[in-house]
């Protein structure tokens, strides 16, 4: 099984997720694409098996802009593929997460997990929970 783990973090924050979520994955014996949205390689994501994409909410809930243009170029080559998205917030109640995976749904993916939020900066035990929602996601 081919697992991308594509993620934009301005301070780290979503960063520290993705390593945890990477690690997993390949704890899990699966290939990995890992890699940031302003590098990533369209062709090589939307060939693997299961996507994980990671952005903090930025701007008034959206995606980090890097995300954004990554994801809006992979958003019709994703129907029937795994998906789960991740990320770090501050002060707001989820909603980029949610308009994210609504997009992700209309554009015919299937949720391999519900969305994964941690506030600001992962301490242990959340990146112990980036690892299990993973795995779970993956499998
Ligand atoms: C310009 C800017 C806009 C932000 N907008 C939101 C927001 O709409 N909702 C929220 O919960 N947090 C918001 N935040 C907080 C970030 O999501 C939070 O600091 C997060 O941990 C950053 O993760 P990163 O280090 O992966 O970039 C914003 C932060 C900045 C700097």
């Amino acid at each position: 099984m081919k697992v991308a783990v594509i993620y934009a973090s301005t301070t780290g924050n979503t960063e520290a997720m993705a390593n945890a979520i990477s690690d997993a994955v390949k704890a899990a014996g699966a290939e990995l694409v890992f890699g940031t949205a302003d590098s990533a390689d369209k062709a090589a994501v939307t060939s693997c098996d299961v996507l994980l994409l990671g952005s903090p909410a930025m701007g008034d809930e959206v995606l980090e802009d890097s995300m954004e243009e990554f994801f809006a170029s992979i958003e019709g080559s994703i129907s029937g593929k795994k998906t789960a998205i991740f990320g770090s917030y501050d002060w707001g109640d989820g909603q980029w997460l949610r308009d994210w995976a609504e997009r992700i749904s209309k554009a015919g993916a299937a949720a391999a997990a519900k969305p994964l939020m941690i506030n600001l900066t992962p301490g242990d035990s959340d990146l112990a929970k980036c690892k299990d929602w993973a795995t779970a996601a993956i499998k």
